[in-house]
């Protein structure tokens, strides 16, 4: 496994209007879920931060990073997925349209006792498990969450915190994917799986529309700070549900001018990096462990709502190793000047760690120039998580770990 950067162009990109059908990400879809996220007493927009010291010093026009360690109290951007697609689940099953259920009633004794006792089910490195017992909670029903080989005791502390039964399987992740779908076929769950697969389609189409919110907020935030539109948008696959939801959006709303987008991996997880080497448009799986310390981002399969969008609208796939993450930890956590400090865990800082190298490395040069980065540039990413495992975050940030790879 390469400790480089490895990087491609999408020879799969299509002329606009020629793509898979983005419908999914209206705006209209986008603002349902939305609107539904309002309804939740916790519900704040998460802050985008600014780096403008960042900026100057890489040479480029502004950066922005949108810090969703202040979402709902979880330290993740995950629980605006789960919350809306079991919301819209429930609906369903009441056979009412979610712009009638906000959650005031979907919690209430009433609809409670209408729909019974549900058990929702879902494999998860963490934050999405957390997410979807944490909405099963205030539902008053039940979650079981599976966990991949080697993932964080102290993530599984956190969900079973919400109440949910939780454990440690010895399966990597899209393994425990199956296991969990295959269990919940046995018990009568309902599996709320943030990638979809051939016949699963319908919730995980609706998480990607609650992540959608956070695509929306962050426009929002952007026009508020005198910015029409981001130039550049660099974004981190897992499965690509999150990926594919902030492509769908922009490139919804924005059309023409959507902006560059870059999809950002994992080496040791890079389904989408080398289905775009392939570039035959069909998608390729990573297997295997899958080890390493994007826990979120450890996924071999690419969610094929996701990957239709990403591949027809995507600019560059890139496939990085551990250090750039860490790298991308310290930066953040360590700002220039007086630019804001940002907590951003392994899952979060994968593309704030190459956006520095990008523009900072000889050999990236070419990557810089193939996406027109210049001085006009203005960019945005996605802190998707703080320091959900804070023991991990302070051996990176404090100790040292995984330091940069000497050039
Ligand atoms: C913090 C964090 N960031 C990014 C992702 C990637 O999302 P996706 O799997 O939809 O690509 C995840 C997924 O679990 C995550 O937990």
């Amino acid at each position: 496994m390469s400790e480089r950067i490895e990087w491609v162009k999408n020879s799969m990109l299509e002329e606009f209007g020629k793509g898979a059908s983005i419908k999914l990400l209206s705006l209209e879809e986008v603002n349902k879920a939305r609107d539904f996220h309002r309804t939740i007493p916790d519900y704040r927009p998460t802050p985008l931060r600014s780096l403008p010291n960042l900026a100057k010093a890489l040479g480029v026009g502004g950066i922005y990073i949108k810090d969703e360690s202040y979402r709902f109290g979880l330290n993740a951007f995950k629980a605006l997925g789960a919350s809306y697609s079991m919301a819209h689940y429930l609906a369903q099953q009441l056979g009412q349209d979610i712009r009638e259920l906000p959650y005031s009633v979907l919690t209430s004794a009433k609809v409670k006792k209408a729909l019974g006792e549900i058990t929702f089910a879902s494999t998860t490195d963490g934050n999405h498990g957390r997410a979807v017992a944490w909405t099963a909670r205030q539902l008053q029903q039940k979650a079981v969450i599976y966990m991949p080989k080697g993932s964080s005791p102290r993530r599984l502390e956190n969900i079973r915190a919400e109440g949910a039964e939780a454990s440690i399987t010895d399966l990597n992740y899209d393994d425990a994917v199956r296991m969990t779908a295959a269990e919940a076929e046995k018990h009568g769950w309902v599996i709320v799986q943030d990638t979809a697969w051939e016949g699963y389609e319908e919730i995980p189409g609706w998480i990607m529309q609650g992540y959608g919110t956070m695509a929306a907020e962050a426009l929002d935030e952007l026009k508020a700070q005198g910015v029409e539109k981001p130039t550049h948008v660099l974004v981190q696959a897992g499965v690509g549900a999150l990926a594919g939801t902030v492509q769908g959006y922009y490139a919804s709303v924005l059309g023409k001018d959507r902006p560059k987008t870059v999809i950002v991996e994992a080496n040791k997880a890079d389904c989408h990096f080398q289905s775009a080497l392939a570039g035959d448009g069909s998608p390729r799986v990573v297997s295997g462990d899958m080890n390493t310390i994007m826990a979120g981002l450890a996924c071999g399969e690419p969610n094929i709502l996701g990957w239709n969008i990403l591949k027809d609208y995507s600019e560059m796939f890139v496939s990085c190793p551990d250090w750039v993450t860490a790298k991308g930890m310290r930066l953040l956590g360590n700002p220039l000047g007086d630019d804001p400090r940002v907590i951003s865990g392994e899952s979060g800082a994968v593309t704030a760690g190459f956006l520095w190298h990008l523009l900072h490395d000889q050999n990236l040069q070419e990557a810089k120039q193939a996406l027109q980065l210049d001085e006009t540039s203005q960019v945005l990413l996605f802190s998707t998580e703080g320091d959900t495992d804070p023991e991990k975050y302070r051996s990176i940030v404090w100790d040292g770990e995984f330091p940069s790879f000497a050039r």
